[in-house]
């Protein structure tokens, strides 16, 4: 069983008749667009959806799925993938460095929820670095701050293209390996806070649910 195309999928069913939809990034995004898109099709529903990235903004206009921006209409829901979940609902996101425009999205929305294969779930986030987007000038100075915080700064760089990863903002991205992240909300207010920083890849407070894609079967998470 493809444990990310059981969560995207069963993501899908979620979605409701003229919801407004925040369209995540990323391999179970995919599979929830995916679905979306045949629900769409098959039960003749209304629905627009905003993208966080080219990725999902691509993908969901080659299959037929209308979108919008968040100036035009509120969302109602929000579904996005991510690269570390903790106990308390905590994320580390930007594996493909949409983090921001995902924050915004996911944020703005009346209901977020997270999909991920039981592979993303952690006791404690920090294995997965965190995925700082940088403003390209300010990148040295940044690494530099990192460094000194404890966060073993790395830029992203790029595959098939020569040198770094240029996100869709037109930016870089810093990879910070911090290992045990105690007080992860404060570490995102602390990376925000460092000039030069569009926005870091930590995501406290806006989860409402989480799906896991488990081999036996799916596992909701519900908000306490
Ligand atoms: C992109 C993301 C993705 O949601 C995250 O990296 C998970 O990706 P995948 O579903 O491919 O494992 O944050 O910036």
């Amino acid at each position: 069983m493809n444990l990310k195309k059981l969560a995207g999928y069963e993501a899908a069913k979620l979605i409701a008749d003229g919801d407004v939809v925040g369209l995540g990034t990323g391999s179970t995004t995919h599979y929830f667009i995916e679905k979306l898109a045949q629900r769409i099709k098959e039960e003749e529903m209304e629905m627009l959806g905003v993208p966080t990235s080219y990725q999902s903004s691509f993908l969901a206009r080659d299959l037929g799925i209308d979108l919008t921006t968040l100036d035009e209409h509120q969302i109602d829901i929000a579904v996005d993938g991510a690269d570390e979940v903790d106990p308390q609902m905590n994320l580390i996101k930007g594996g493909g460095a949409a983090h921001t425009m995902e924050k915004i999205v996911d944020s703005a929305a009346e209901k977020f929820i997270v999909i991920v294969d039981d592979s993303k779930l952690v006791n404690e986030l920090g294995k997965f670095p965190v995925p700082v987007e940088v403003i390209p000038p300010a990148f040295r100075v940044v690494g530099e701050r990192l460094d000194e915080i404890g966060g073993t700064a790395n830029i992203r760089m790029a595959e098939k293209k020569d040198g770094p990863v240029i996100t869709d903002n037109g930016n870089f991205v810093l990879d910070a390996e911090f290992n045990n992240i105690k007080k992860p909300e404060e570490l995102e207010i602390t990376l925000n806070s460092i000039p030069g920083v569009v926005e870091n890849g930590i995501f406290t407070r806006i989860v409402d649910q989480v799906l896991v894609g488990t081999s036996e079967g799916l596992k909701i998470i519900n908000k306490d």
